[in-house]
């Protein structure tokens, strides 16, 4: 294979999935195996404008791939979304001798990326990574997989108190702008109804479909919530509301939080990661620039970054259909 690059950095941003170390694994030692040197930057952007690089080979990244979070460390940056910032992030790539890099990370990281592209026309490669799977153009992000068996795991476990109890349990689960998790995770434990932020159901529609489940004999409920769902009221108010509009069960509210973003990552995330970082260098070194590198019916793909920012499609409709038919 020709190269078009020979010293690749690579940072992870934006909030930690697992899978991440797994592709940084990948990137790493696919630089080693067609013999380009690879930095890894610590705390994403933050490290990047203070110069935090070190040279990695394929024994730095020994033992990695089946631990969460990511041992490179990750940042949200506020200062990378200034000129300033991106120039001094550039100085450091350049003082380096980097010609390209990989950013693992969500859409707040793509986006940092495309400014750092078309500012200095710097080769950049994205590959999706957080637990949210709301980038447009790939099938899946790394991490989502691991956070759903994440999620499963806990609601089952709630589901025992709920059934014991006779309870209704609100639970919520991360998804600020995508109700992937809260959608998949739903089905996957039998959820009663699920709130996720593309759909509005509103408070009352709830309430009623709540009154027909406790009217064909259900004794528990268990209603899974996306952080970004639209109901217009917060879990905690939610609980209540639906405390005061139904009187026969007892109500109770869990959230998950960030245990949905810890862990082990699963198989399916490693693969995927494994396949990502791999694709990442290899488009880099076929002179492809601006791009995200995905995953499209099992098949690695590029996608151009800026069409990666871009909104996704409302692509939940035959999953609510069986949500709806599964929990009658
Ligand atoms: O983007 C991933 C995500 O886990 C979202 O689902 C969630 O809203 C957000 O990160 C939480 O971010 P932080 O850990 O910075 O509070």
């Amino acid at each position: 294979m020709t190269k078009k690059v020979n010293n690749i950095a690579v940072l992870t941003s934006g909030g930690d999935a697992p899978g991440m170390n797994a592709a940084i694994r990948a990137v790493v030692r696919s630089c080693s195996y067609y013999n380009l040197k690879c930095f890894g930057v610590y705390r994403g952007y933050e490290g990047l404008m203070n110069n935090e690089m070190d040279e990695l080979n394929a024994r730095s990244v020994r033992n990695i791939i089946n631990k969460g979070g990511t041992f490179l460390k990750s940042a949200r940056s506020q200062d990378f979304r200034t000129k300033e910032g991106r120039k001094k992030a550039h100085h450091n790539l350049v003082k380096n001798g980097v010609d390209a890099l990989v950013v693992i990370g969500g859409d707040g990281s793509f986006t940092g990326a495309l400014k750092l592209s078309e500012e200095f026309n710097f080769p950049v490669v994205g590959i999706p990574g957080t637990i949210d799977n709301d980038i447009n153009g790939t099938d899946y992000t790394i991490g989502y997989d691991t956070a759903l068996n994440t999620v499963v795991e806990a609601i089952d476990k709630i589901r025992d108190t709920a059934s014991s109890h006779n309870r209704l349990f609100l639970i919520e689960v991360m998804g600020r702008d995508a109700g992937d998790i809260a959608l998949n995770s739903g089905i996957g434990a039998g959820a009663e109804e699920i709130l996720i932020p593309e759909e509005d159901m509103g408070a009352d529609r709830l309430i009623e479909s709540l009154r027909k489940s406790e009217k064909s004999g259900k004794t528990s409920s268990i209603i899974v919530v996306a952080e970004g769902d639209k109901s217009g009221k917060n879990i905690f108010e939610l609980g209540e509301y639906v405390e005061e509009n139904l009187t026969g069960y007892e109500v109770r509210v869990s959230v998950l939080g960030h245990i949905q973003r810890g862990g082990s990552p699963s198989c399916f995330d490693r693969v995927l990661a494994s396949k990502l970082g791999v694709g990442a260098v290899e488009a880099l070194m076929e002179g492809q620039k601006e791009i995200m590198i995905g995953i499209s019916h099992k098949n690695v793909i590029t996608v151009p970054l800026r069409k990666a920012l871009e909104k996704r499609e409302h692509r939940h409709d035959k999953l609510i259909k069986v949500a709806d038919i599964t929990s009658v």
